[in-house]
Parts: C-alpha cells; structure tokens; sequence
C-alpha cells in the first residue's frame, strides 16, 4: 500500500491572483478591457441626482485640481439608477488618485473602483469574473503550466510522460467557453494506470464513502462509462453533472490561484485536469490528475446539497479581501477536498482528496486523526500540512448544515455587495442598489406565487 498521501494542494494555492488587466465590471453582460491595469485604474461614477445639470465638467475639475489624467471617458444610461454614469480611466503617476477618490466621493451619487491591481488601492474591489465566459480568461493566468514538473516528481525524468503533460496543457490552455470539451484517447498505459486506482478506491467505496458518492457512483457507471479499463472522457461527465445539478467541468493547464479557482464555483464550473498520474506510482500523484477529479470530484457534484454548497463558497469568495479568500479556500479544503461527515452514526468520507486515496481514505476513518465539528469560523483558521495526512479532519453533519453555515460565513466578509448567480444568463448579479434588490424581491415574490399556485392544486 502507498503511505504517502496524494498531494492535492494544487486546486489551490493560497495566494492571490496576479495582476493582470482590469475589466470593468459593469453594463450587464458587456465589459470593457482596461488597457494596462499596471498604469491605470478605473472608475464608475454617477452623478448625486439623475438630472443633475453639468455633472462631467464638475467631475473633470476634480480630477484636472489633482493632476489626474484620463485615457478613457465614456457616458452611458445607468442599470443602477435613474439616469446615466461615466466610465474614466485614471492614468497612474499622473496625480494625486487618493485624494481625488476622496473629492469625488462627496461628489458622486455612486463611485466603484475597479481593479485587478487593487493591492494598490484598499478601497478597489478585486476583479473578478461576471459571466460565465470571463473564466476564459483564468486559462492565461496559471501560476505554474501543466507540463511544468518538479524534480520530485514521478514523471520528472520520464521524455514521454512529459511530452503526454505538455499535450493535456496545451489543449486545456486553447479551450475557450462554448466548445465541445476536448476528447482525449489515452493510452493503454494510461488506462492500466486508472484501472489500478479505480480497482482499488472502488473497493472501499461502500465501506468508507458517504452515501451521496455510493449513490451516484452507479449512476457513472451506467452514463458515462466508469469503469475499470476505459477512462471517461470529461465531457460525458460534464454533461452528466449538468443535467444533475448545473455543474460543469472545463480544462486547466495548471495552477490556478485560491482566488481564480474559487470563483468558478460561483458559477458552477469546476475546473478538471484531463492528464494522469505517472505509471510508475499508480496510488500516489503530487497532483489533481483524471483520477482525482473523475473519481473524487465527480460524483458530489452530482448531489443537489453539495453542489449548493460549494457554490456558496464561489459566490463569497467575489471581490472577496484576501484574508478572507484565504479562510474560504481554507473551508474548501477541509470539506470538497478532505471533509467527512456523520451518516448514521458512522464518520464517512466525502473529500475529493481522501475518495481519490487509497492510503488516506483508510487512515482518515481511523482513530488516529483529530477530528473536530466544521464550522467556518474556526475551520477556516486551521493550518494544515500538504506533504502527509491531515492531523485534523473537519466533520460536517450534513451538506445543507455546512451551506446554512457557509452562508452565515460569507456575511461577515466585508464587501459593499451582494452577489447573485443568475442562472438565466450565466452571470453574476450584483446587488447594490435599492433597485436591483427590487428586481430581485420580485423574482422572489414570482416563484412564491408559483408555489402558492401548487400548493393550490395539492
Ligand atoms: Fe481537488
């Protein structure tokens, strides 16, 4: 048996993302590509009342007495208040910014600051991703590509192996939102390499994993051809999750970072390594590889609960300060990667990172760690090793317990606010203004009156 554990700390890094250029996050669907964020940062700004006479040459003021230069202006009707706003790019180095921030600030009706480079600036709100689309975007800001291997690594010295990453890396790195995920015909090493992973792991299925993954686990089978000698393609399982719960899986490169990573989860996207481990280490992999993800990942997607619940976490992470980005992925960690819960009495295991073990799986339900009740406040606090098995292992009692817990969680990050996935457009909803929370409390009141209607009919 392999002691030592499978390595799964690239889902996520705890680090921030790296700038990159700013988009504005404004105007529904549409956003604009700032053109140097490490030069410039941009505002959204509103008059104090809609019908306010010479409100752009006030503003311009402001910006001329500090000495602030703009490369872009542009007015536009507002989606956030009656009448219109102005987009300005702010060239850096150019004036005082601060101090123009704080003028405008009593001068505007509305001002949001955008920018990729919001360490620069503690009142920017970080970028993050609006549509679905936008997480193309992440395909070009890996931290480390795919076929890079480090000297440790099983494959690290293998011509072949790493020629096999390069190709998975290439393919994940050109996939853009919208095409058939890339179909891959492995090798008849690659599938004697997932035959003795799945062999093994499936053996302890019944015993050890929660009875969400049994559930669904037949239902792989049946749908997307799990089985030992043939590994499912992504795209069959993708199609599965969505008609299951919305969830989809799209191609990575590499490393994305705590913040990129997370927030596909808002939108339901869960980014999926294609590649497999080496075969000369068949239980152990320093990396999510198909297995990890197909075996271990997969199947709670499928599970309405689970799902609900890591796309709370996505959703708390958006413009989320780092800190807390930090004790997010930090509770994702410990619950989609390493999380067990009690299920009739008996402590089971439903963490991507221990279903995707064989060494782990049997040592987490063992006497030997720690165990302690999941609660984010304290969960996502805890230091963890990356190298070994977790000392501490946080029990949930059950998936919609940790979500209301999740939930509770994501109001105490400070963000000025809040965020809705609309399923509709594949967007987020940012609500902010009394207006949108209108719109909202009538999309509400809608599906109370389509409740009202059914229970009429019981
Ligand atoms: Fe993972």
């Amino acid at each position: 048996m392999e002691t030592q554990r499978p390595l799964d700390q690239k889902h996520l890094l705890l680090s921030s993302s790296p700038p990159d250029k700013p988009k504005l996050m404004h105007g529904g669907n549409y956003i604009r590509e700032g053109r140097d964020s490490n030069k410039s940062t941009w505002l959204l700004l509103s008059p104090e009342t809609p019908d306010e006479v010479g409100s752009l040459a006030k503003f311009l003021s402001i910006f001329s007495s500090y000495g602030v230069n703009l490369s872009h202006i542009e007015s536009r009707s507002s989606t956030r208040r009656l009448g219109y706003e102005f987009m300005v790019e702010c060239e850096h180095g150019t004036g005082d910014l601060g101090a123009t921030l704080a003028e405008l600030k009593k001068n505007t009706g509305y001002l949001q600051i955008i920018s990729r480079n919001y360490k620069d600036n503690r009142s920017a709100v970080p970028w993050f991703p609006r549509r679905i689309r936008d997480l193309d975007r992440f395909a070009n800001q890996i931290l480390s590509y795919g076929a890079e291997l480090d000297s440790d690594h099983p494959g690290f010295t293998d011509p072949e192996y790493r020629a096999r990453r390069k190709y998975f890396a290439d393919i994940a790195y050109n996939y853009k939102y919208g095409q058939p995920l890339p179909h891959v015909d492995y090798t008849k090493e690659e599938i004697a390499t997932w035959g003795i992973v799945f062999r093994n792991l499936t053996a302890l299925y019944p015993t050890h994993a929660c009875k969400e993954h049994n559930h669904v686990f037949p239902l792989l089978i049946e749908n997307c051809r799990y089985r030992e000698d043939n590994i499912p393609q992504i795209e069959d399982v993708s199609n599965f999750l969505k008609d299951c719960t919305g969830f989809t899986l799209r191609p990575v490169a590499g490393l994305l970072s705590s913040r990129d990573f997370l927030a596909g989860l808002a939108f339901r996207v869960f980014h999926s390594t294609q590649y497999i481990r080496h075969p000369s280490r068949p239980l152990y992999t320093p990396e999510p590889d198909v297995c990890h993800e197909l075996l271990g990942h997969a199947p709670l997607f499928a599970d309405p609960a689970f799902a609900q619940f890591s796309q709370e976490i996505g959703l708390a992470s958006l413009g989320a300060p780092d800190d807390y980005i930090e004790k997010l992925a930090t509770c994702f960690w410990f619950t989609v990667e390493y999380g067990l819960c009690r299920q009739d009495g008996k402590l089971k295991a439903f963490g991507a990172g221990l279903l995707s073990s064989f060494g782990e799986l049997q040592y987490c339900l063992s006497d030997r760690p720690e165990l302690k009740e999941f609660e984010p406040e304290v969960t996502g606090e805890q230091k963890y090793p990356i190298t070994e098995y977790q000392p501490v292992y946080f029990v949930a009692n059950s998936f919609e317990d940790a979500k209301a817990k999740m939930i509770k969680f994501s109001r105490t990050i400070p963000r000025d606010f809040g965020v809705r996935y609309n399923p509709y457009t594949q967007s987020i909803d940012i609500l902010d203004t009394p207006k949108q929370i209108m719109n909202l409390l009538r999309d509400v009141h809608q599906e109370m009156d389509l409740l009202l209607g059914a229970m009429d009919k019981l």
